[in-house]
């Protein structure tokens, strides 16, 4: 069963208008009238424990409901179609809130990470007692583990305290579609399904956050984010310098510790088609013209083709080599690391959307740094991978 609306509301918050006076009880003064009065609008229908409500984070925009109600954490599974065995993230504004509404506390293996990374784009897997933690079994989908986080976003942690519920959110984009970073992507997705977005403008780091397990040893890094893996292993101290890269994908059928791993993912409607290690030492042009060769079953004429580039491919060059008749729209994702991030998601879905592209070609980046989380989700929405040794 799908819950319908007339309409979703989207209502403007500035997030520049929100401050932490008061570490102790970690409320927020909101000094613009119009976001506080936003905000509460939304911390109302979160008490109704009904439906979710999208709000942003520093990451990406999140779909909250309360984590402590099987109701509402089964709307949020409803709103967005995500299937029921993909647990949620529980979103906290303070450690203190984690233990007295969760009754959960943070084993010490995480206390250096957590004093970088928090509040930040770091969730960590913590063990639940189910018989003693008030957390919904819905949301951890009976687990007995739990992924928690504390967001950054002054709109997310202002929701959270004012309304003293942690969230369980997931990103709020309709399952398999790419994560929203602006209110418009999940407008997109959502509209009809859920009764209001909170637009706090655009979100800054563009994926989302990195997942870690310490209830298992050596620690596993389980989803790469916006805390890379040379920060944990840096921040982290003896015990991190070890971390594990989980697995990053997996069958549908198999066993996984993170669930998320199993499903299709951040794909837009037009096919994905991904170039990795085809630009370091030139503009790219040669592999896209080969690709088109080995292709060349496809219906291209005619078609409105997308290039994302980052760091080496040259639109101009590539544009020369593409297949007579189609059309051309490109787009420089950036060339630092956390730019390419922060402009992924919403470049894929501009092509999708907007240009209304039949395919997308993406310039990939090396696994370093950002470069790990970027060809994580670049891997997953693409239906096809160009490497030189495919030519070899
Ligand atoms: O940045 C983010 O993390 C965003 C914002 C809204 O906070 N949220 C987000 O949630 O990306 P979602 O549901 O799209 O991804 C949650 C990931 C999934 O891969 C899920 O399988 C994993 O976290 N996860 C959740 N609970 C887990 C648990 N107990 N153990 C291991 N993995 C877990
Ligand atoms: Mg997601």
């Amino acid at each position: 069963m799908s819950a319908s609306f007339v309409e979703t509301k989207v209502l403007k918050v500035d997030p520049s208008s929100i401050s932490f006076p008061d570490p102790e009880t970690g409320l927020p003064h909101i000094s613009d009238p119009v976001t506080a009065a936003n905000i509460q609008t939304a911390v109302n229908l979160l008490k109704l424990e009904s439906e979710p409500i999208a709000f942003p984070t520093e990451t990406v925009y999140g779909l909250g409901g309360s984590a402590l109600s099987d109701r509402a954490s089964r709307a949020i599974y409803t709103a967005k179609n995500r299937p029921a065995d993909n647990p949620l993230i529980v979103h906290v504004s303070s450690l203190a809130q984690l233990e007295r509404r969760l009754g959960l506390k943070v084993p010490e293996a995480y206390t250096p990470l957590l004093d970088h990374f928090w509040p930040g784009p770091l969730t960590i897997v913590l063990p639940v007692d189910k018989e003693k933690s008030p957390v919904s079994s819905v949301c951890t989908h009976g687990q007995n583990t739990v992924a928690v986080r504390m967001p950054a976003h002054p709109v997310a942690r202002a929701l959270i305290a004012l309304s003293d519920i942690p969230l369980a959110a997931p990103s709020a984009n309709a399952s398999t579609r790419p994560s929203p970073t602006r209110a418009q992507h999940v407008l997109t997705d959502l509209n009809g399904r859920i009764p209001l977005i909170l637009d706090g403008g655009a979100c800054d780091v563009g994926l989302e956050s990195t997942v870690v397990d310490a209830t298992v040893f050596p620690p596993c890094l389980l989803r790469p984010g916006g805390v890379s893996l040379e920060q944990i292993k840096e921040a982290g101290g003896s015990g991190w310098e070890n971390v594990v890269v989980g697995k990053l994908s997996a069958a549908a059928n198999e066993q996984v510790r993170t669930p998320g791993m199993k499903y299709k993912h951040y794909s837009p409607r037009a096919p994905v088609v991904l170039f990795n290690g085809c630009g370091s030492n030139n503009n790219g042009a040669e592999y896209v013209e080969k690709y088109f060769k080995l292709n060349s079953t496809t219906k291209v004429s005619g078609m409105k083709i997308a290039l994302l580039t980052t760091r080496f491919f040259d639109q101009e060059e590539i544009n020369k080599v593409l297949p007579e008749g189609s059309a051309f729209v490109s787009q420089k994702l950036g060339s630092k690391g956390s730019d390419i991030s922060r402009n992924l998601f919403n470049a894929l879905r501009e092509m999708d959307e907007h240009e209304k592209v039949d395919l997308i070609l993406v310039e990939g980046i090396d696994e370093s740094n950002e470069g790990l989380a970027v060809m994580n989700r670049l891997t997953k929405a693409s239906s096809q991978i160009i490497t030189p040794s495919l030519f070899n």
